[in-house]
This record gives structure tokens, sequence and C-alpha cells, in this order.
């Protein structure tokens, strides 16, 4: 005998399928479109490993690369590593700009070895880059964008954006927000007194983009200096046992060794990987939304990210500035991506 509720059953079959498509479609929606602009670079080899170990989080439409600590032939030839490392080579590169807008190159070759990073051997990859100049590319991928649709996390210096930008201001149209590591103010400078070296090394470039209205996200050295590498957090990440595991280890070794002797920190910071675990978990991290203005003349405070965060202008809040980040949460994050690859 039929139950008197057997009808039930295929109206729990199908909700259970509309229930299923639903979250595939949200979860497909909730993917996030992102350009990644960086300058490798020792920190934003591992930043970009991480993101590359994440389809299923990112959708990396292009790396964008600029010059910074080293020149642009470096910096493009390192994001062509570690696409390579992390077997992705679908995804294009475009190199961007060899020098800032207006301000003298300011290389840092001292901090992060001649190659833009130590600890692992380099080598020419396989796939070239793709034609076409990062600002053409991001020009063209941000102006025929769905509406506030892409994330631009923002690696080293804001170049690349800020000459887009410039020659196109509609493209802000395109652009969910920018992510950006960068900027210091609880914590002090690591170039100057002051200021932090990609807001440092092209002033006018980061004053361009704040002040085109786009949304921005700040990381600063408040709080990538407190997310710092320790014998139990390499050795997570060496346990891995993988080539990527391998790469990252060794170039965190040296680069740490730098800035614990600079800055008497008990660990070494990872800076740009902040970013990437900013974009796939935001909850590790907490701040508030403040006005923010950049010192863009030559002189002593020349690069400073003016950040109020106790509001006292009275200004529009301006940027969301990040203040405290979970740094075993980072680790443990950046540890379960490297686990991905190969
Ligand atoms: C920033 O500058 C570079 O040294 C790092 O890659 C990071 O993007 C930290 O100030
Ligand atoms: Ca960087």
């Amino acid at each position: 005998m039929q139950h008197r509720f057997a009808f039930i059953k295929p109206l729990f079959r199908n909700l259970a399928l509309v229930s299923l498509l639903t979250s595939t479609v949200l979860y497909a929606a909730d993917k996030r479109d992102v350009i990644i602009d960086a300058d490798p670079g020792a920190d934003d080899m591992v930043a970009l490993l991480m993101a590359l170990a994440s389809p299923e989080e990112l959708n990396i439409r292009a790396i964008t690369t600029v010059s910074g600590k080293v020149r642009l032939e470096k910096t493009s030839r390192n994001a062509r590593l570690a696409r390579e490392w992390a077997g992705r080579e679908s995804v294009p590169i475009y190199a961007g700009a060899p020098r800032p807008m207006l301000r003298a190159p300011v290389y840092a070759e001292n901090v992060h070895g001649e190659e833009g990073f130590a600890g692992t051997p380099v080598h020419e990859p396989r796939q070239g880059l793709a034609h076409g100049s990062a600002v053409d590319y991001l020009i063209t991928t941000l102006r025929a964008a769905p509406p506030h649709s892409i994330t631009i996390a923002m690696l080293g210096p804001q170049t690349n954006l800020a000459l887009a930008l410039v020659q196109a201001p509609e493209i802000t149209q395109g652009i969910k927000e920018v992510v950006v590591m960068g900027g210091a103010h609880f914590n002090g400078g690591n170039v100057t007194p002051v200021a932090e070296y990609n807001v440092f090394a092209d002033p006018q470039a980061a004053d361009v983009v704040l002040n085109s209205g786009v949304k921005l996200v700040y990381i600063p050295l408040d709080v990538t200096q407190k997310i710092l590498t320790n014998d139990a957090r390499l050795k997570q990440v060496a346990d891995l046992g993988n080539r990527a595991s391998r790469v990252v280890t060794g170039i965190l070794g040296e680069y740490s060794k730098g800035d614990m002797e600079r800055f008497g920190l008990p660990g070494g910071p990872v800076h740009d990987a902040s970013v990437i675990a900013y974009l796939l978990k935001p909850e590790l991290f907490s701040g508030k939304q403040i006005h923010m203005s950049i010192e863009t003349h030559e002189g002593p405070t020349f690069g400073e990210t003016i950040a109020d965060w106790y509001g006292v202008l009275k200004k529009d809040k301006n940027v969301l500035w990040i203040e405290e980040g979970d740094a075993q949460g980072v680790w443990d994050l950046l540890t379960e991506c490297l686990g991905r690859l190969s």
C-alpha cells in the first residue's frame, strides 16, 4: 500500500536538487575575479603561489607585473616562475610599468637579492609573457567587465593601475575593490621612519588610486609585521614535503634574516601573503573605515600614509584600514594552500 505521504518524497527530491543547484550557483558566484599586480619579490612569490593554489576561490584573470624592488624584467620573470611552479601556465602575465610615475625608481636588491629573492634556484621559465602591456590590459579588461566585478590584489607599487586610471578614469566601473599591501601607521615605516616601501616607491600612483574613488582595503605594516615566521610555522610548511613547500621555506629562510636583523623582529614578515589571505578568509582580519591621505611631496614624510585612525579630521572615510590579523590563522591557510600544489 502506498503511504499517504508518498507524494512528499519526489517533492523532497526536487527540493534537494534545487538546493544543490542553487548552492552550486551561489558558490560559483562567490568565486572572486581577481587581477594580481605584483613586483616579485620574495613575499610576492609566496603570495602568488598561495593565490595560484586556490582556483576554487579565486578566478585569476591575469597577473600584471611592475617595477619595484627589482627591475621589471626580473619581476616579470619571477611571476612566470611562480606560475610554472604552481602548474598554472594558462594564467596570462602582462608586464607593466618599467618605472614609477614621477619619482626615481627605488630598487631594494639589498633586501630581496639580485634576482628578487634568494634561497631557491631560478631558471628561465618555459612560457613567456602575454603580448601587450599590463596598463592596456587593465584598461580593456576593466572597461568591459560587469559593474564592480573585479578585485585587484595590489602587492607592489601602484603604478600600473594609476597609469590605467589616468588614461581611462571610467574603468573604476569594473573594479569591485583594490586590496593593497601598503602603508604604515602605528608601526612606522620600513624605508623611512614613516613610509612603507610600496607607497614610498610610487606615492603619486598610490594617490591617483586613492583619489579615483575605488573601494580600497589597506593592509599595512601594522598588520604584516605581526604575522611572522617562526620555527614551528616554517616546519608546518616544510612538512608538506612538496616542491612548493621547499620553494617557500627556501625563500622565507633567506628573506626573514634581513627583516629580523633590520627591525629586531622575532621572525620574518610575509607581507604580500596577507592580501591573498584576506581575499580567501577576510574573517582572519579586522580593521575600520578611516580617512587616509598620502604625502606626495618630497621631504622627510614623502610616501607616508596619514591614517586618521581616531577620526580627528572628520573627513570622508575612504579606506578600510586593517589593523589586526590572526597570525596563526594566516599560516594555517598558507599551509593548506601550498598543500594543494605539487
Ligand atoms: C612591501 O615591499 C616589499 O618589500 C614587499 O614585497 C611588500 O610588498 C613591504 O613593504
Ligand atoms: Ca611586493
